[in-house]
Order: structure tokens, then C-alpha cells, then sequence
């Protein structure tokens, strides 16, 4: 099956346009991808997949995670995987550790003109956060303004986000007995219908930034269009 995906477009920033006053330059020859789904739409061999083909057309690849990527962002994915929490607490964890993989990590590597595949970004937090959770979307769009912001109304968003899109109870037979569930996985399925639909208002929101890939066909069709998404662009 063909995957959803818009023509290319360049979302980073100019040149100069830090994330902030002091902080490191972009330079639009890196390429920002997340990878996004609900737990079990098995994203994660793709992403390693992807980084060897990458490497393999001979770019530079930073591979990374969201909550995390930092020594401080990894502290800060621990509490927000496993320990109990309002949604406003666990929204700014998630922002701060974002902030840090952001400045120390993802903006550097796109200013040496990496490709950076990280395994979710912003809309995870819109998706469980906002739909699962039911936290306030405003606030949240508050923070992605404050973490992510690029200068004036500019905020750094991915060029492309690959959005593996599987129905929830398929993914929780995927997932179960897989291993010891953290605090989102041991959501019952009607918690990943309401984070599906998140992801699926973002894409609604942004088409042009989303591939949806149907991550319901065997392994090998998904990594197919994985890679015909990424042709599409002219990026491999
Ligand atoms: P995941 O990316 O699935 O990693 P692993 O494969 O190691 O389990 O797990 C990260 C979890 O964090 C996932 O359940 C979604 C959640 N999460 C949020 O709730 N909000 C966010 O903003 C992000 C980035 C992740």
C-alpha cells in the first residue's frame, strides 16, 4: 500500500535563527525526521533501519529519543515513565527534557548538517499527554511555542514526521506479554484510541509535515514504504 505523503518543504529556520538568544545556529543542509505512533505500531527497527541506510548514502545520522537523548533528559524520561503524576507536572518534565535535548543535542546536530531521526517529538506530548491524558491542548501549544521557538512566530518543528498509525487493540496484542509495561503501556486500549486520534488531528493540522504509514501490514511492507516515503523527498 502507497503511504500518505505531501511534497517536500523545508521547515527549519534560517540561518542565525537560533532557539534562542545564545543558542547554537542552524543550518538547513540537516534534516529533523520523528518517528511517531501509539506503543506497539513497532516504529523502533525502522528507525535503526532508516540511520544504516543513511549512513550508508554516506550522511552523518543522530539517533535519538524522546523523553530523553540527554544524560538530564533520560533522568527526567524515568520519572515520566514511571512515577505517578499530575498531566501539568509530566507536561513540563517532558518540555524540560525536550528544552535540553533540543539545545545540547537536535540543534547542534542539524547545524552540522545531520540527519537527526528521533523517535517521537512534540506531537507524542499532544498525542498522550493531550488526547490520552486529556490535558489542557492550549497549554501545551503554550510550551511547544516557549521550548521550540526559532524567533519570531517561528517555532522548530520536524521537516518530516513518519507516523506509524496501527489500530489500538492490534497494538495492545502486539504488546502484550512483550515485557514489564511502564505507565503508558499498562493503559487500558481505550487510552490509545484517544492518543490515535491525537496523532491523528496533528497530521489533520499539518498534513503537509505527515507521512502516515498503515503499520497494520507484515514488517517488511512497512519498511518498504518507509523508504519510499524518504525516496519521495528525494532524501535517499
Ligand atoms: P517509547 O518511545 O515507546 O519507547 P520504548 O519503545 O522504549 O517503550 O516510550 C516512550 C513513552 O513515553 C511512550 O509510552 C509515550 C510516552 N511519551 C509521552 O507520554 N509524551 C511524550 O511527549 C513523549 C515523547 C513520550
Amino acid at each position: 500500500m502507497t503511504p500518505t505523503v505531501a511534497p517536500s518543504r523545508t521547515t527549519l529556520p534560517p540561518e542565525g535563527a537560533g532557539l534562542a538568544k545564545g543558542g547554537p545556529s542552524l543550518r538547513p543542509s540537516g534534516l529533523f525526521i520523528s518517528f511517531e505512533g501509539i506503543d506497539g505500531a513497532g516504529k523502533s527497527t525502522h528507525i535503526s533501519g532508516l540511520a544504516e541506510v543513511f549512513k550508508a548514502a554516506g550522511r552523518a545520522v543522530t539517533l535519538t529519543r524522546e523523553p530523553g537523548g540527554t544524560p538530564l533528559a533520560e533522568k527526567l524520561r524515568s520519572m515520566v515513565l514511571n512515577d505517578a503524576m499530575d498531566p501539568l507536572t509530566e507536561s513540563l518534565l517532558i518540555f524540560a527534557a525536550r528544552r535540553d535535548h533540543l539545545s545540547s543535542v537536535i540543534l547542534p546536530a542539524l547545524a552540522r548538517g545531520d540527519v537527526v531521526l528521533c523517535d517521537r517529538f512534540t506531537d507524542a506530548t499532544f498525542a498522550y499527554q493531550g488526547a490520552g491524558r486529556g490535558f489542557d491542548l492550549a497549554t501545551l501549544r503554550t510550551l511547544e511555542q516557549w521550548v521550540q521557538s526559532a524567533g519570531a512566530d517561528k517555532w522548530l518543528q520536524p521537516d518530516l514526521t513518519v507516523w506509524f498509525d496501527l489500530n489500538p487493540a492490534e497494538a495492545a496484542r502486539r504488546l502484550s506479554g512483550a515485557r514489564v509495561p511502564d505507565k503508558f503501556e499498562a493503559q487500558p486500549v481505550e487510552f490509545f484510541s484517544r492518543v490515535a486520534q491525537g496523532y491523528a488531528d496533528r497530521q489533520q493540522a499539518e498534513p503537509s509535515r505527515f507521512a502516515r504509514i498503515d503499520a497494520a501490514q507484515s514488517r517488511e511492507s512497512v519498511w518498504q514504504d518507509v523508504l519510499s516515503v524518504l525516496k519521495t523527498k528525494n532524501w535517499l
